[in-house]
């Protein structure tokens, strides 16, 4: 069950019911969106629908929610939402390019690749700091110092940051730095990293597990949501499956389910779907075309030099190519690209 507040709800009335909710034996969690609260109740809805919910101050709507995700499902919600990371937004009226490269490894590496980014229209700046590597003896990243570097890029370029944190105990350093915290493929299921990141009141951007359904991608961001946080962003970047021509195949009818399925915000990564650099702008327009609220993309100013994910890294003619696909496409939806 949820409880939708009204936008004029104050916290006296969202304490109150959940009291009331715990003294009838459930559990309450509110989650503050831009524009309204939601309470989201786990116990006995039987029990829950005796206690008059729908005449406590401050509610709008009580919600009988059938899916296993309520304050993520479109049920209750039924407009899209707009994630706005300092001042940037994601949302259904616009195409946001966040672009840089996939690590961070050197000052000049990174402010050339944030210059690449911008030029083609990016307005967030994507760089791993701390990175999640198949192999132990894979670069790892160069963690607080990327950050650091990440933090000077962003002031000579006005480009606020994404960036991963794989470790529940690196979420608050992590936060210090980062305007939105990046939760890979590989920790899609971490439920105590999710948890943190829930916690650390900045917005989110949840990677889609490669092999997760859209429903366990879901319930992963109602694990960021129950914790007080529905500024996410879901990211689909390509599932596994028996193709091996493409790194992960672009699951591109996910961006029109899950926007079916929840008010979240859904961008793509053509970078790690096909991980090569000559499918970058073909997966890109397919995913405008289905959709996408935007795309996350890999950028590098000498990728044969990269320390990681190099040849799907876009190099500087790609990137006028990626400007005209963000000038012509959105505009043909309706939207306008950020
Ligand atoms: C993302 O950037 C990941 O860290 C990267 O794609 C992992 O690649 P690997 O499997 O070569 O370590
Ligand atoms: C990344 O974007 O840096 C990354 C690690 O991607 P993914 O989790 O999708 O592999």
């Amino acid at each position: 069950m949820v409880i939708v507040m009204t936008p004029e709800a104050t916290q006296d009335d969202i304490e109150a019911i959940i009291g009331l909710v715990a003294a009838a034996g459930g559990e309450a969690f509110a989650s503050r969106g831009v524009n309204r609260t939601i309470v989201g109740l786990i116990g006995d809805v039987e029990q829950f629908a005796t206690l008059n919910l729908r005449g406590m101050p401050g509610v709008a709507d009580v919600v009988r929610v059938s899916t296993p995700y309520k304050l993520v499902s479109r049920d209750n919600h039924p407009q899209r939402s707009t994630v706005t990371v300092r001042g940037v937004p994601i949302g259904p009226d616009t195409v946001t390019l966040i672009a840089g490269p996939c690590a961070v490894e050197t000052p000049r590496q990174t402010l050339e690749a944030a210059l690449m980014a911008k030029a083609a229209g990016a307005t967030l700046l994507r760089g791993g700091a701390y990175k999640p590597r198949t192999s132990p003896y894979a670069f790892q990243g160069l963690g607080e110092e990327g950050l650091r570097i990440l933090a000077d890029v962003r002031e000579q370029t006005g480009l606020p940051i994404v960036t991963e944190v794989v470790d529940a105990h690196d979420v608050a350093l992590v936060a210090s730095y980062a305007d939105m915290l990046q939760v890979g493929t590989r920790n899609a299921q971490n439920f105590a990293l999710l948890q943190a990141v829930g916690a650390a009141g900045k917005p989110v951007m949840l990677k889609r597990g490669m092999t997760a359904t859209i429903e366990e991608w879901l319930m992963a961001a109602e694990y960021v949501a129950q914790r007080g946080n529905l500024d996410i962003v879901l990211c689909e970047r390509g599932i596994r499956t028996y193709e091996p021509a493409t790194r992960n195949t672009l699951d591109v009818s996910a961006v029109p389910v899950v926007q079916r399925l929840s008010h979240l915000p859904v961008i793509v990564d053509p970078s790690h779907s096909g991980g090569r650099r000559d499918l970058v702008l073909p997966l890109s327009r397919a995913a405008i075309a289905a959709g996408a609220d935007g795309l996350i993309v890999d950028v590098h100013p000498h990728p044969e030099q990269a320390l990681c994910d190099g040849p799907q890294a876009l190099v500087d003619g790609d990137l006028d190519d990626l400007a005209a696909v963000l000038r012509d496409f959105p505009p043909l939806l309706g939207r306008t690209a950020t």
